[in-house]
């Protein structure tokens, strides 16, 4: 438990609560894999999932709605182990597929109900067909796009601040 607080802390999540619905999550060997590839800009997949999630938790939270599915599957939603810019056709479509490639690796991990399953397979929608079903999987669907635009656009900046500690 320790191991994954501190794991967090590092990138400036400090929200016990938060933190206390992730722990068990951060001190696994498959989501820490997440930090060895690249999501955007020079952000790890795993900063860019604890992005979502935490922002999501408190999107959530405010809202009243379930913030507890949002923070796990929004820590969950692009677990792959491949780096998607490498050029590789086991990649190919990663846009399309890797909702799917993520809920078989996490459901490889933790147990996943039907809301944590629409929280992940929707998180594409638009780019895939089918919309979120829940509302959590709205709130992560549109803050992934804000973390996302925000990472991506940060690779045109002079000197960005870092990230880790904005
Ligand atoms: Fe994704
Ligand atoms: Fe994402």
């Amino acid at each position: 438990m320790w191991l994954g607080r501190k794991y967090a802390e590092a990138f400036n999540v400090k929200d016990a609560e938060y933190l206390s619905i992730v722990e068990d999550l951060l001190i696994l060997e498959g989501v820490k894999q997440m930090d060895k590839h690249i999501q955007h800009s020079d952000i790890t997949t795993l900063e860019h999932t604890l992005c979502v999630s935490f922002i999501a938790f408190c999107v959530c939270k405010k809202l009243g709605l379930d913030y507890r599915a949002a923070a796990r599957a929004g820590l969950l939603h692009d677990l792959v182990y491949y780096d998607w810019h490498e050029a590789d056709p086991a990649h190919k479509y990663h846009g399309y597929r890797h909702p799917l490639f993520a809920v078989q690796n996490a459901r490889a991990l933790t147990e996943l109900s039907e809301k944590d399953v629409d929280i992940i397979i929707r998180h594409m929608w638009p780019l895939t067909p089918m919309p979120p079903r829940y509302k959590e999987a709205w709130v992560v669907n549109f803050v992934d796009k804000y973390c996302a635009t925000k990472e991506t656009l940060r690779k045109y900046k002079k000197n960005p601040v870092n990230y880790r500690n904005e």
